[in-house]
């Protein structure tokens, strides 16, 4: 069977709407694909829902005009520094006279790590199972119809600020378009480059873009730990144009062509049009910079970057953990020398993870940018609103912020 599905990543810097037909067998083939600068974001947050709307707007008719798909819903992308996030257990007893466990004991246990104090300005985006134990045997992926008496399950719960995430919403539903879930942009990066391998293993997605840098750590095939940091790519260009002051758009350019997280690197550009001799850059009004100079600031700001990644391992406790190690993606981890700056420092194994194994107008998200957007995809073709039907979903929407009504949505996501 085929369905359609929508994806909007609405990033700091460009708003991405993609429309994809999915096989139940999981392949993906684009029909359209909308990209328009974005407005009124923040670090990832809507800070002017007018703009936020305009540009949203502009990139799902784009994405239309091109697949001739009326876009009614789409699964929407949720970051910024608001969001929190807890691991958390429930523990149920088994309630069939015979000890087998069904449905409805996982949902009882999955609601009972859920009773954690949520400050009233915070509401819940996710709680992922991610094992269960059943009388104290450990590392359980799925329990239904396993016999116990005593079952307990490990959750990762994302919160966020309700007002973050009703401009959000109110940005996507003013442009016309419902939410069919949001979904923790790490956690929708991680689906469309990461493998399963990969989270058995143990591994750390790291997804630089604009505005934010996001991360999850899995292990065990379950994620562990995620986080939104305030930092991404427009550090580094607001670090030029404050150092050297260059105009903005000249800031990037320096970026894009000669930019290196390793200032020692010999230029990388092949068009070398800019340069006086090897060590210096004349642009805009005859300004001289230094090559050096302009890859000392980058790397400077690559390097704490690299301090807070570590700083999170540390936090997620699986420090030396992680044999997969870093996969880095997000539109600003294609800065020149970052994969191999990150390998050194934190001496684990690096990739740049880009999305794949797509057909249809696939070219245009051969990139890291879209590893969000493809990954919105992925998380909605595998945990989405398989089961019904678009007049059912308007429903399932009305229930969007009642926790007990999305919470059985995710039984459904997450249980095989
Ligand atoms: N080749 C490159 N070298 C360095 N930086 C790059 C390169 N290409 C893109 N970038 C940077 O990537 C950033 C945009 O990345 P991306 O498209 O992933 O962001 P976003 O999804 O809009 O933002 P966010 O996820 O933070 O909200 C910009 O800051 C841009 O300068
Ligand atoms: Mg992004």
């Amino acid at each position: 069977m085929q369905r359609t599905i929508v994806g909007i990543d609405v990033g700091t810097t460009k708003v991405c709407t993609i429309v994809a037909q999915v096989s139940d067998a999981g392949s993906m083939n684009i029909l359209g694909v909308g990209l328009t600068p974005s407005k009124g974001l923040d670090k990832g947050v809507v800070v002017n829902i007018d703009d936020a709307v305009n540009a949203i707007a502009t990139s799902i008719e784009k994405a239309e005009r091109l697949s001739g798909y009326r876009i009614g819903t789409a699964f929407v992308g949720v970051a910024g520094r608001h969001i929190a996030s807890l691991n958390s257990r429930g523990v149920v007893a088994v309630q069939r006279p015979d000890h087998e466990i069904t449905r409805n004991d996982v949902a009882r246990a999955v609601e009972s790590a859920q009773a954690v104090a949520i400050p009233t300005q915070r509401e819940i985006i996710h709680v992922i199972p991610r094992a269960y134990v059943v009388d104290g045997h450990e590392g359980i992926r799925d329990p239904i119809g396993m016999s116990g008496f005593r079952l307990e399950v490990e959750t990762h719960i994302v919160t966020g600020e309700v007002m973050a995430i009703q401009n959000l919403i109110k940005s996507v539903q003013k442009a016309g378009v419902e939410i069919d879930d949001l979904v923790l942009q790490p956690l929708a990066s991680g689906e469309s480059v990461l493998t399963a391998e990969d989270k058995d293993r143990g591994v750390m997605l790291v997804d630089m873009g604009g505005g934010t840098t996001d991360m999850a750590i899995f292990v065990q095939g379950g994620v562990w730990h995620t986080s939104v940091l305030p930092v991404g790519g427009t550090h580094f260009t607001n670090d030029i144009v404050y150092v050297l002051h260059t105009p903005h758009n000249t800031a990037e350019y320096l970026k894009l062509k000669y930019g290196s997280a390793i200032a020692g690197e010999p230029p990388a550009a092949d068009d070398t049009s800019d340069l006086i001799d090897a060590e210096t850059l004349t642009v805009g009004e005859k300004q001289q910079i230094s090559r050096h100079l302009l890859n000392e600031i980058i790397q400077a700001r690559a390097e704490q970057v690299v301090e807070l990644i570590y700083n999170e391992i540390k936090r997620s406790g699986y420090e030396g953990m992680l044999p997969a190690g870093i996969v880095l993606t997000g539109g600003a981890a294609q800065l020149n020398g970052f994969d191999e700056l990150v390998r050194e420092m934190l001496g684990m194994p690096v990739r740049i993870g880009v999305p794949n194994d797509l057909t249809g107008l696939a070219d245009s998200l051969d990139s890291p940018s879209y590893a969000t957007g493809v990954g919105l995809l992925r998380w909605g073709a595998r945990h989405g609103l398989s089961m019904l039907g678009p007049t059912h979903r308007s429903e399932e929407r009305q229930g969007w912020g009642n926790v007990y009504e999305r919470f059985k949505g995710w039984l459904r996501e997450f249980l095989p």
